[in-house]
Parts: C-alpha cells; structure tokens; sequence
C-alpha cells in the first residue's frame, strides 16, 4: 500500500493539469499497454459520464483489471492519456476521491474487520468518531456487522469480499472502481450489494464495474464489450441489442466479436 502512494507521489511531481471535462468523471485517449513485449491494451478511448454505473465485460485475459488499474493510476501507461475526475492522471490529490476495490483482496488477514477498515479510514484522514460511526454504518449495510470484530482469517471468502467494498466505500468517493466486486457472493447478498451501489449511483458516486458474467452487466447504465485488450462496443445493454438485432446481452456479445477466455 505505502508503494502504491509512494509511486502516485513520484509520478505526480509535476504540476496540477486540469482538463475541460465538465461532464465527463473519466476521459481515455489513446491508450496503450504493454506487459513487456506483449500489447495488452490496444488505442482505448472512452468517455464516461459522471453518475453513470459503468460495466467493463469481457472474458478473463482481455485486460479489465490493467485498464482499471490505469484509471486508478496503480500503472504507468506507454502511450495515451488517463483524466479522472478533471485531473490528468496521476495525480496524488485525486486519490482520497476514488474508492479502488482490487480483484484479489489486500486484507490484513491477522486484523479484525474493524482494525483493517480503521486502517484504511486514516490513510484517508478521516476523523477518529466519524470513521468510527462509518465503520458501524457500512458494516451494517454489507450484513457484516456481527462479524466486525472478527479476524479476517475466519471470514469467508464472500465476507472478505464484502469486507474490501466496505473498504473502498468507506471515505465515501465520489468514483468506485470495482474489479469483479461480486465473485463468491451468494445470490442474495449479491442482490443486497448492487442495491448499494445503485444506492451511491443516486448520491451522485461514479463507478466501474468489471465482470464477465452478463447479468451483472445488465445491471450497469452502460458497458464496454472487451476483447483482446480493444473496446469492441459500448453502449447500455439495451442499445447493444437492438443495434444488431439480438435477444440478449450475451448473443450481442458473440456477435460483436467476443469470445471464450483468452489468457
Ligand atoms: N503484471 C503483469 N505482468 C505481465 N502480464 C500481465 C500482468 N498483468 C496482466 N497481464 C496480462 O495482461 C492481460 C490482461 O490481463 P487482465 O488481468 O487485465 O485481464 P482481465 O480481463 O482482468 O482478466 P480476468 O477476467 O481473468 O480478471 C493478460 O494476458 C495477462 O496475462
Ligand atoms: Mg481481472
């Protein structure tokens, strides 16, 4: 984590530089990725709205996580351009307004849930009686709150995953960058966990979801189809159907060109 600020910190030296995007949270130009010789991310440019619940999908190995963690600005980029929330990235002071949810878990798993989210809290400076007060709060709405003093080795893994949202919503950021935010959560808590975040979307939060199961994606204002590192469609799940005629999400994806997984 102390890395993770550190090479925010190193990378954000240089002076502020605002972009003219009033009603755009995240603006992508150009971007590209390569993980040594191999091109992961291939020219994305995407405009995504402030409030909107955004859904990146496509099958495991087309580049979801390394273009979240892009935007999150974790990753240096070899060409393009990353502005989230008017600032270009990165950008250190933007970090306390994004609340980042990775696809592995980074619990401190000989802490209890109450100690690892106290820890999170100060990174955000947030105050000792309203972190306290959040903490009830969140752990309440996620149905973790019996389980608040309890070390993370004896959660499940559906709890530890609770656990990272609660996390990445705790300082209550205006943009959630949610990497598979649901993999090992049971129907109903899933159901709960998507009332939350539809909840935030109406306070006004931004957020990306990645996943590649399609009724998740369903449940998103707009996707991305992704493939092979590129941005193949874009547009709600109904647009995406209707464009070509399809009766489902999933028939719309095939035949935009997605695929089985790719590695
Ligand atoms: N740190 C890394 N070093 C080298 N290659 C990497 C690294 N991270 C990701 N890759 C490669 O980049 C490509 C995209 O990976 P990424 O994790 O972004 O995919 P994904 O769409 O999130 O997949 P999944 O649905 O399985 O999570 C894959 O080919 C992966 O092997
Ligand atoms: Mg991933």
């Amino acid at each position: 984590m102390f890395a993770l600020f550190l090479n925010i910190w190193k990378s954000s030296r240089s002076d502020v530089e605002w972009t003219e995007t009033d009603k755009d949270c995240i603006v992508l130009t150009g971007i590209n990725k390569y993980f040594d010789d191999k091109q992961v991310l291939k020219d994305i440019n995407l405009r995504i709205p402030y409030g909107q619940i955004f859904g990146l999908l496509g099958p495991s190995g087309c580049g979801k996580t390394t273009l979240v963690r892009i935007i999150a600005g974790i990753l240096k980029l070899e060409a393009g351009e990353v502005s989230v929330l008017g600032h270009k990235m990165p950008q250190l002071e933007v970090l306390d307004k994004i609340g980042y949810m990775a696809q592995t878990d980074a619990l401190y798993m000989n802490l209890s849930g109450r100690e690892n989210l106290h820890f999170f809290g100060s990174l955000y400076s947030m105050k000792k009686e309203a972190l306290k007060a959040r903490i009830d709060a969140v752990m309440q709405r996620l149905s973790l709150y019996q389980d608040l003093d309890k070390e993370v080795q004896a959660y499940s893994g559906g709890m530890k995953r609770r656990l990272s949202l609660a996390a990445a919503i705790l300082h209550e950021p205006p943009l959630l960058l949610l990497d598979e935010p649901t993999v090992g959560i049971d129907p109903l808590l899933r159901q709960d966990i998507w009332r939350e975040l539809h909840d935030l979307a109406a306070l006004g939060a931004t957020m990306i979801v990645t996943t590649h199961v399609m009724d998740e994606a369903e449940k998103c204002d707009q996707i991305a189809l992704m493939r092979e590192g590129s941005i193949i469609a874009r547009g709600s799940s109904r647009e995406l159907q209707e464009r070509i005629g399809a009766r489902t999400l999933e028939e719309a994806f095939i035949h935009y060109g997605g695929g089985p997984n790719e590695g």
